[in-house]
């Protein structure tokens, strides 16, 4: 049976237990509307860990739009069972008020790295961010924690927060499930229409398009056609594409520059922000 927790000081006690019998423990923070993304995380934090706890938090400091937090999708029992399917331990479930008792005042800057793309769009989103994450580590203390590179640039920013504070922690990088037709799997798709979600997986066609011109365009080259290509379809507003270098998520201008080059897209489709993104090398 998954154990249900909705105070900190419950879980504590429960964890502290497991912890004395020599026990390690794996952290898979997420804001519910559970997909099979989330559960990846979660099978693989099983294989990695003996005892795995999930968070469900929609955590409101996090939000730039007050519409986008309150139209955020909940479905909490659900979420429930979904974790419990997959062997899951431990939920973490608290209230706003439980997390953040007092007013939130905390302020991270985190540099170039949170300049740039949903940092820049985003305002204080990061800000966020950090904030629960590095509060969720503090309360659970995990071994391991795990994140998918659906959030590339938010796993960038995480690796910084325990680096530079010295959390003694392992950040786990999972990959992006996603649907069979290749759209990113979100818990903003079931917000799509059935004509949005039709044209959805464009997003992710055009990121592969895209990349396979790599042995003959630039990286401005690449960016001119992913725009024009996202352009040509009326249903996208495309808010921003950037190829960046992995390691430190600046525009990339010459391929010889990085080892790892990534394309990132963010855009708008009917009522939802979607965003995507792919290896180039
Ligand atoms: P949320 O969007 O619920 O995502 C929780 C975790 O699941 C994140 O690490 C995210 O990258 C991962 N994830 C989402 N979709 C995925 C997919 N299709 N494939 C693989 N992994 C996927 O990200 C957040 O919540 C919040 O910002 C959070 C870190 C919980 C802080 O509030």
């Amino acid at each position: 049976m998954i154990q249900v927790f909705n105070y900190i000081a419950d879980l504590q006690t429960y964890l502290k237990a497991k912890r004395d019998s020599g026990l390690s423990v794996g952290l898979v923070p997420t804001m519910g509307a559970l997909h099979e993304g989330h559960l990846s995380l979660i099978r693989r934090a099983k294989k990695e860990n003996d005892i795995v706890v999930a968070s469900v938090f929609v955590n409101p400091v996090q939000f730039n739009n007050r519409a986008d937090l309150e139209k955020y999708p909940r479905t909490p029992e659900k979420d429930v069972k979904l974790l419990e399917s997959v062997g899951c331990d431990a939920v973490f479930m608290p209230s706003v008020q439980e997390m953040y008792p007092t007013e939130v005042t905390d302020r991270y800057d985190f540099g170039i790295i949170e300049r740039v793309m949903e940092g820049a769009c985003r305002p204080g989103h990061f800000n966020g961010v950090a904030i629960v994450v590095r509060k969720l580590f503090e309360i659970v203390e995990p071994d391991r924690a795990y994140f998918g590179e659906k959030d590339f640039q938010q796993q960038a920013i995480i690796r910084k927060l325990v680096h530079d504070y010295n959390l003694k922690l392992e950040i786990v990088p999972c990959d992006i499930v996603r649907e069979k037709d290749g759209l990113a799997m979100s818990s903003r798709n079931m917000r799509l229409n059935d004509e949005e979600r039709a044209i959805a997986p464009m997003i992710y066609k055009v990121l592969q398009e895209v990349v396979a011109n790599v042995e003959t365009m630039s990286p401005a080259e690449m960016k001119a056609l992913a725009l024009k290509k996202y352009s040509d379809i009326k249903q996208f507003d495309v808010e921003y594409v950037e190829i960046a270098d992995e390691a430190n998520l600046q525009s990339v201008t010459d391929w010889k520059d990085c080892e790892h080059a990534r394309i990132f897209v963010a855009l708008q489709l009917g009522p939802v922000r979607l965003i995507d993104n792919l290896r180039i090398f």
